[in-house]
């Protein structure tokens, strides 16, 4: 996992600090891998959408190819996330996971 990853989200999480001002965000584990959808959305996703930073996202059905593109790209105040941050698969995961397509 590369290390100069991890500033990047830091950074988009500055901006919800400020909103929020709340703790910072965790980050992937000491082997740098996520362990499943569901810790990154804990993790990285709820940390802004489970709090009011960001508009609720689980429970509306929104596609999970919509919600993988918006990782990736970012849209205004949601910041993008490369694959040395999220990668393909775990972006996936999170993706099925927050469009109520699967569990994990
Ligand atoms: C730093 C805070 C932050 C983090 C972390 C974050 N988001 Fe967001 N997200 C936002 C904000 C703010 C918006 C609203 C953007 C706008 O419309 O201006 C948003 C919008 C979205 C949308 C579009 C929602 C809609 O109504 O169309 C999706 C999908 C989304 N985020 C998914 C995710 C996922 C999945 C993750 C975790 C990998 C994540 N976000 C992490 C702040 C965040």
């Amino acid at each position: 996992m590369n290390h100069a990853s991890i500033p990047r989200i830091a950074y988009g999480c500055l901006a919800a600090l400020a909103l929020a001002g709340a703790a910072p965000v965790a980050l992937a584990d000491s082997s740098g891998k996520w362990q499943s959808g569901k810790e990154v959305y804990d993790k990285v996703c709820g940390y802004c959408h489970e709090s009011g930073v960001g508009p609720v996202i689980t429970g509306r059905d929104l596609p999970a190819d919509y919600i993988r593109y918006v990782v990736r790209h970012g849209n205004r105040a949601m910041p993008s996330f490369r694959p040395s941050e999220i990668d393909d698969d775990m972006l996936a995961a999170v993706a099925r996971l927050v469009s109520g397509k699967q569990v994990q």
